[in-house]
């Protein structure tokens, strides 16, 4: 199937590692242009030439917080100037910290709403007018199985991620006349650096080993598995592409089938 993504800009927040970087390769596999963002600039540019070099893209790195909306507009901006056009936005951050209700106050609530919810509202925002002036985009979300099925310690992630489903559903409703598609993808476990620092954490917690938490995690799945960033990457491109032009506000889990509702 010809994804027919050869020439289109994206924007890829988030990307210097994990599911952001698998995202940018896959699309810049595709031959799409990528602009890539991430805080820390030594390793935002060296997943910059990791993705150059495997697949020859151009590739733009531009380093920043996306709680920022400063940064944002810059991101957008920038992007705009250096390739002449936004036409695909994949809104990603960090995840907020793992924890129960007795953990966190306010502060780190509303610290979890920015991070993931007001980052990509702020993302949407400034890119959507670039897609409506080519009558032409595609928004995918970044959220998590979360955002569905509530996981046990983590819930500041799951309270803010559910905002993103609301506005990503909403969002959907007025852009798609603009030929603009948003959609939502929620990932379950995938082998990534959050994964890895997240790993030690349950296991003192827990007083288990590192390894019985990753096999815990697989087991959680039907598929017995942690799943691939490249598989994850895969399905975002596909929504990202020209093929799937009829697909909007939706939500997608890739998760191994660890999603246990009909819905
Ligand atoms: N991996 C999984 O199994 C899994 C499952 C469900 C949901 N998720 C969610 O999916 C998202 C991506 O996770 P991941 O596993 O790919 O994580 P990761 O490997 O830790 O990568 C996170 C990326 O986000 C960047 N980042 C973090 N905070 C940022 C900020 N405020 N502004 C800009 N960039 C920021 C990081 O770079 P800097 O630190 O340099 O900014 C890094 O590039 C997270 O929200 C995570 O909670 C992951």
């Amino acid at each position: 199937m010809n994804l027919g993504l050869k020439g289109r800009v994206a924007i890829v927040a988030a990307a210097s590692s994990g599911l952001g970087k698998a995202t940018a390769m896959e699309l810049a596999a595709e031959g799409a242009r990528v602009v890539i963002n991430a805080r820390r600039e030594d390793e935002l540019g060296g997943a910059a030439d990791e993705i150059r070099s495997a697949t020859g893209a151009e590739v733009l790195a531009i380093a920043g917080d996306v709680t920022s909306e400063d940064h944002i507009r810059k991101l957008v901006l920038e992007t705009a100037n250096n390739f002449g056009s936004v036409d695909i936005l994949v809104a990603n951050a960090g995840g907020p910290p793992a924890g129960f209700f007795d953990d966190f106050n306010a502060q780190d609530y509303r610290q979890a709403v920015e991070l993931n919810l007001i980052s990509t509202i702020n993302l949407c925002r400034e890119a959507v007018p670039h897609m409506r002036k080519r009558r032409w985009g595609r928004i995918v979300a970044i959220t998590s199985i979360a955002a569905k099925q509530p996981v046990e310690n983590l819930i500041l992630s799951n309270t803010a991620r559910a905002g993103v489903l609301g506005f990503m559903k909403s969002l959907s409703q007025q852009v798609a006349a603009d030929g603009i598609t948003a959609n939502t993808v929620c990932p379950g476990y995938h082998l990534t650096e959050r994964l890895k620092s997240l790993a030690p954490l349950s296991a003192k917690k827990e007083g288990i080993s590192v390894e019985e938490v990753y096999a815990r995690w697989a087991a959680s799945t039907p598929m017995n598995r942690i799943g691939d960033p490249r598989e994850f990457a895969a399905v975002v491109a596909f929504l990202c592409s020209e093929r799937a032009s009829y697909l909007t506000g939706d939500v997608i889990q890739v998760d191994g089938g660890a999603y246990r509702a009909l819905y």
